[in-house]
């Protein structure tokens, strides 16, 4: 009998060496380097030469993308989902991969494309739920554990589906590969073992993969260099706003990006445009600039001050109700009478953001509501709001920038020193400096006897 050959592989980067050696080239470590038989086990057909056929046009495949019945994250992947590809939908727990996934593994399944869902995160049962809750009919999805990999691949060599979805890569294991899932050299085993069965098979295989709050992926990038096409999921957990955007992308443009909010009922799909109202220039409306994970986008804020002789209400929709009402407190301490009124804030399309820079975006919707003066065409409202009225500088300006010349913003009130490109940005240290355009407001009873004695607005 022919003497199985061994390798020496490091626990815990998954280099390889040829002899036992203390401390792995790959990754420096100490002690990781265990011995293993060299060949591995999962099934792999012998490799059959066949012509290249390159007089057959255009990649067949590619020409073949199926929708996957949400049409923001077709255009992320350039068209839809290509046959044979593997895609990784990388993000944060509890951002909404596996609501995602679910998503388009019910659509796809429903359209006539057999989708097989391994799931290592969850039970049937709990799948099985979260459809219910999306409406999801479940008996179009067949469903699978994914924990373990060799039962997995063999799962979807005999059902053969259009697309097998993996939630998520981590928790995936080659029993093969020792380590614990989630490690580098599990992560590589896994990734290598279903990018060969999408390539061998024709079958797409989309993963979830989660990363770390710095945005590494576990597994040091190990799965990008994998993959054909890198999606990132993002978003303030806090706040229903969600955006994916395309990273790595073999099959189409890099950078793509596609908004969403989460609801009771899953991800509903969002157009931006939808998110600013045709009547920003109204009295109450202010345009915010909340930024999400590496973006940021334009969002109307909208405030209603309706003068009540009863008890007042404080009620806000899709803004931080604590924000709102401290944003009101302290208004109302700069000079804006709002304490005999009803305050009601929203935002456009009702989108829950609760980013602490939109504060300066409330206090303008408001003192507009109040003065019924409508704050300045073409200006967005940036910072976060202290107790004392002082407006304090926010991260990602960059961002908000570039979100506020996507829809042709001008001018920002905002707590930075002025750039030389981009909008023009006037910059407010105090609530007072950024309500300026409010002084004088046509119902006096509203402006406070602060503002007239020149300390309010
Ligand atoms: P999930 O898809 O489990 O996130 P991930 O797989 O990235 O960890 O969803 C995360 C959160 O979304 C969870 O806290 C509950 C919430 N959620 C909704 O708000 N609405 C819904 O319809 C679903 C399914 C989840
Ligand atoms: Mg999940």
């Amino acid at each position: 009998m022919a003497k199985q050959r061994k390798v020496f592989v490091c626990g815990a980067c998954g280099h390889q060496v040829g002899q036992w050696t203390g401390r792995c080239p790959g990754c420096n470590e100490w002690g990781t380097i265990t011995e293993r038989p060299a060949t591995r086990t999962w099934p792999v057909g012998a490799p059959v030469a066949s012509s290249l056929e390159t007089l057959g046009g255009p990649d067949a495949s590619i020409e073949r993308r199926v929708g996957t019945g949400l049409s923001s994250v077709d255009r992320v992947l350039g068209g839809g989902i290509v046959p044979a590809s593997v895609a990784l939908l990388a993000g944060e727990p509890g951002i909404g991969k596996s609501t995602l996934l679910l998503q388009i593994v019910s659509a796809l399944s429903t359209a006539g494309f057999p989708c097989l869902l391994a799931s290592g995160e969850e039970s049937r049962d709990q799948v099985a739920a979260r459809a219910r809750r999306l409406g999801i009919d479940g008996d179009a999805v067949s469903f699978t554990q994914g924990r373990d990999l060799r039962p997995l691949l063999e799962a979807a060599r005999s059902t053969r589906p259009s697309l097998l979805a993996v939630d998520s890569i981590q928790t995936l294991r080659d029993a093969d590969a020792g380590q614990m899932p989630g490690g580098t050299s599990q992560v590589r085993a896994c990734t290598d073992a279903l990018v060969g069965l999408a390539k061998q098979e024709g079958i797409a295989v989309l993963l979830t993969g989660h990363v770390t709050k710095d945005g590494d992926l576990a597994g040091p990038r190990t799965l990008e260099h994998a993959v054909d096409v890198v999606l990132t999921f993002e978003g303030e957990p806090r706040s229903g706003l969600r955006m994916l955007t395309g990273g790595k992308n073999r099959f189409g443009t890099e950078g793509e990006a596609a908004w969403f909010e989460m609801t009771g009922e899953g991800l509903r799909e969002i157009d931006p445009a939808a998110l600013l109202a045709p009547g920003s220039h109204e009295p109450g409306c202010a345009v915010a600039l909340p930024r999400l994970g590496r973006r940021a986008l334009a969002v109307e804020v909208q405030a209603l001050v309706a003068p009540t002789e009863g008890s007042v209400r404080r009620q806000a929709s899709g803004l931080d109700a604590r924000r709102f009402q401290l944003v009101a407190a302290v208004l109302e301490r700069a000079g804006v009478s709002l304490s005999r009124a009803d305050l009601f804030g929203a935002t456009a399309g009702g989108v829950r953001v609760d980013d602490p820079a939109c504060d300066l975006a409330i206090a303008a919707a408001l003192a507009s509501a109040a003065t019924d003066l409508a704050t300045p065409a073409g200006a967005a409202f940036v910072g976060e709001v202290s107790l004392t009225g002082l407006v304090r500088p926010v991260a990602g300006m960059e961002q908000r920038i570039a979100a506020a010349l996507a829809v042709g913003i001008d001018t920002i009130y905002a707590p930075v020193e002025s750039r030389a490109n981009g909008p023009r940005v006037v910059p407010v240290h105090h609530l007072r400096d950024a309500l300026a355009w409010a002084r004088g407001g046509q119902r006096e009873r509203r402006i406070g006897a602060v503002a007239s004695a020149g300390k309010g607005l």
